[in-house]
């Protein structure tokens, strides 16, 4: 039967939760084991119940396959991953195919512009294109990663990789195009959209979200400042490309109206007050109808 499943292999932003050099209250509770762990940015989805699609490979790729019994091996070379599509360049969402380099076949799926970020990079050769084909893809082009599941790309207003930013003065941190993208996912009827990086809900963000039955998005900061206040940081949400949950400007109202049937919050950085249960903003994010997003959290559609 074909039915759109998806499980979150990863709900942290780069760094995860904790965050090895960090010593926020937040990462502390998460050593102690007074809140979960979150691992970093990954979700899995399947039509069929058999082959995967991994959406964004993070550099905890290995224990979140370990953790997830639908993506064990079934046979001696078996692996129920068959295709992995990464969303942007960023180190959180390719190093992890460094870690599927074990002659292990999947198609490897991201826009030209992606792909060309990872071509410059010589290290991502450990992947035989033999056995692991980059297919590139346009947005706004429907394809099939794994039978049964469509997707499209689509622009997600955001920047270059950390790694590529250049010179401060001609950064654009809310740049459309093929450098970060969104993914709508179709199954049997159902849609879903899956958009870990964000700066803005643009009008056609907007109507690409209308109605669809489940949309995963940026939850990386609760305030633009956060990281700044809590002395993490010299950087915003905006100057990182992210737009935050809260206020006038921020997801929670954006995504309010548009009819959508599971808000999903992913991408959490370490700062984020909604990862601990029970803060009065995490409360006020599930009041407005959010989940937030956590490690093994699964959803069908
Ligand atoms: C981000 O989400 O802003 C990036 O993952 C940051 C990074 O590349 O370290
Ligand atoms: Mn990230
Ligand atoms: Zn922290």
């Amino acid at each position: 039967m074909t039915r759109l499943r998806a499980v979150v292999l990863g709900a942290a932003a780069g760094g995860g939760l904790p965050q090895w050099n960090c010593g926020c209250a937040n990462c502390n509770a998460a050593r102690r084991g007074d809140i979960p762990p979150q691992t970093q940015s990954s979700l899995a989805v399947t039509a069929n119940g058999e082959d995967w699609l991994v959406l964004n490979a993070s550099p905890d790729i290995g224990r979140q396959l370990a953790a997830t019994p639908a993506l064990h091996p079934t046979g001696p070379r078996e692996m129920p991953l068959k295709a992995v599509l990464v969303t942007n360049g960023d180190i959180d969402h390719v190093a992890g195919l460094l870690t599927l380099r074990e002659k292990q076949p999947f198609s490897l799926f991201m826009t030209p512009g992606i792909a060309g970020v990872l071509a410059a990079n010589p290290i991502f050769g450990a992947l035989d294109p033999a056995l692991v084909p980059r297919r590139e893809i346009r947005l706004g082009e429907a394809f099939e990663p794994v039978p049964g599941l469509t997707a499209t790309l689509f622009a997600a207003p955001g920047k270059v990789p950390l790694y590529l930013e250049g010179d401060e003065a001609s950064l654009v941190t809310d740049m459309e195009g093929e450098q970060t993208v969104g993914v709508e996912l179709a199954a049997g009827g159902a849609r879903a959209c899956y958009v870990p990086g964000c700066a803005r809900v643009t009008p056609a963000l907007a109507a690409r979200f209308s109605g669809a039955d489940a949309v995963f998005f940026d939850g990386t900061l609760w305030e633009d400042d956060e990281m700044i206040r809590l002395g993490l940081g010299a950087k915003t949400g905006a100057r990182m490309g992210h737009m935050s949950m809260n206020g006038p400007a921020g997801s929670i109202a954006a995504l309010a109206e548009l009819g959508i049937g599971r808000r999903v919050f992913v991408h959490m950085n370490n700062s984020n007050p909604v990862l601990v249960p029970g803060s009065a903003q995490r409360r006020a994010a599930e009041a407005a109808g959010w989940t937030i997003g956590q490690d093994g959290m699964e959803i069908t559609l």
